[in-house]
């Protein structure tokens, strides 16, 4: 059912609109945009094959932010393109980092599946310090063709794994053989995994945390606008960026064609957009089973990209299952108005900061399908001679 709700248009003033969840949807993607989950097919190229497998991790807002370096044969270098971070919600950079670990997973898994082994020495020339990001680079990936080197079954679920924001069904419960499979799946870099059981008491106080988290995002101009940045709204929009969160309901693209959604603005608190987008929000959270979460020792970068690492990894093994997750990331981010949640949740998963980092927490179940999200393609990625 689509439901109505106002925004805020250019010159003041509001109108209603139908406004989707902000997190994402990906109907009706444009098939330039959605073309690199075909995999790579019959690539000669062995890095670029490997690459191609790569540029499909999991990244924050979608903002892929992965500039791979190939000049030099036989290895591969990895920076982060600090056009894209998210310095409102993401003020140090953890989850970028993050989302360069999921990227390094992928490639070793798509490294495997062809006989090689990737070294990978993370941050060669220093690590980043805790507060910003810089230009050195994340890794340096030297291949090397070697027969002893084990494929992983997880590199199959590849081309299926997609971030799922609808609606789960709440009365079915995750099987123990997948909650199996996501803990073998991240045991490295010295992470504790652990996820609620069906009847769990904690169940009810992980859904009001989030949900408070939520609110607050949406009542945070800077969250907010940062959210409204990277929206790539109606197959045009789309199709240029590649990247982003896709919004391709007919009314919002026919509104924002018109001028009249006005996103260099953040909607007022009381409004109908973000009292929607709570609510929306709300009934997914009410719906979710189960939830997972990924708890650090300390919070130094190359532990980051280790959990970024073990989170593709997770998410892969739950694709296998047929599982849904979403990372729910608002409670754990650094900015000021969410420090509340942000020890609610550190308590209750029983993560001390600064001593610990609850690095992710998702919401997990079975759901309808989704389709893929947007990739800007391999090219787009790689440093010009
Ligand atoms: C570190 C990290 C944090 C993320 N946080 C959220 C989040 O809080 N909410 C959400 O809906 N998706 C979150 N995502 C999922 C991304 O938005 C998603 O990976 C991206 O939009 C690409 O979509 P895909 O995973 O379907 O390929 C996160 C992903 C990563 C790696």
């Amino acid at each position: 059912m689509q439901r109505r709700a106002f925004v805020r248009l250019v010159g003041g003033g509001s109108i209603a609109v139908a406004l989707p969840p902000l997190a994402g949807c990906s109907q009706a993607m444009p098939p330039e945009a959605v073309a690199a989950w075909q995999g790579p097919g019959a690539e000669p190229d062995l890095r670029r094959w490997i690459l191609a497998h790569a540029i499909l991790a999991p990244h924050s807002h979608n903002l892929q932010s992965w500039l791979v370096d190939l000049r030099t044969p036989g290895q591969i270098l990895l920076r982060c393109d600090r056009e894209r971070l998210l310095p409102a919600t993401d003020p140090f950079g953890r989850q970028i980092m993050m989302s360069h670990g999921t990227f390094l997973e992928l490639l070793d898994l798509a490294a495997r599946e062809r006989g090689q082994r990737a070294g990978i020495t993370l941050f060669p020339d220093g690590e980043f310090d805790p507060q910003r990001i810089d230009d050195r680079p994340v890794a340096l990936v030297r291949l090397q063709p070697d027969p002893t080197v084990a494929r992983d079954p997880l590199f199959a679920h590849i081309l299926r794994r997609h971030t799922n924001r609808k609606v789960y069904d709440p009365a079915r419960p995750i099987p123990d053989a997948a909650w199996q499979a996501m803990a073998a799946a991240a045991a490295r870099g010295g992470l504790r995994f652990g996820h609620t059981a069906a009847g769990d008491a904690q169940l009810p106080r992980q859904r009001e945390i989030a949900a408070e988290a939520w609110r607050i995002e949406m009542v945070t101009p800077a969250a907010m606008l940062e959210s409204f940045q990277v929206l790539r709204i109606g197959t045009a929009e789309i199709a240029r960026h590649r990247d982003g969160l896709s919004l391709t309901d007919p009314f919002v693209v026919a509104m924002t064609r018109l001028g009249l959604f006005d996103r260099t603005k953040a909607p007022a608190p009381d409004s109908m957009t973000v009292r929607q987008q709570i609510d929306d929000f709300g009934k997914k959270i009410a719906s979710t089973p189960a939830f997972l979460w990924m708890v650090s020792e300390g919070n130094r970068r190359t532990t980051q990209v280790e959990a970024g690492r073990a989170y593709a990894r997770v998410q892969l093994a739950a694709t296998a299952h047929g599982i849904a997750m979403q990372p729910l990331q608002q409670s754990l981010q650094e900015y000021r108005e969410q420090a509340g949640p942000y020890a609610a949740i550190h308590a209750l998963l029983q993560a001390p900061p600064p001593a610990h980092t609850v690095q992710m927490w998702a919401r997990v179940g079975f759901a309808e399908a989704v389709g893929p999200a947007p990739r800007r393609g391999l090219d787009a990625h790689l440093v010009k001679a």
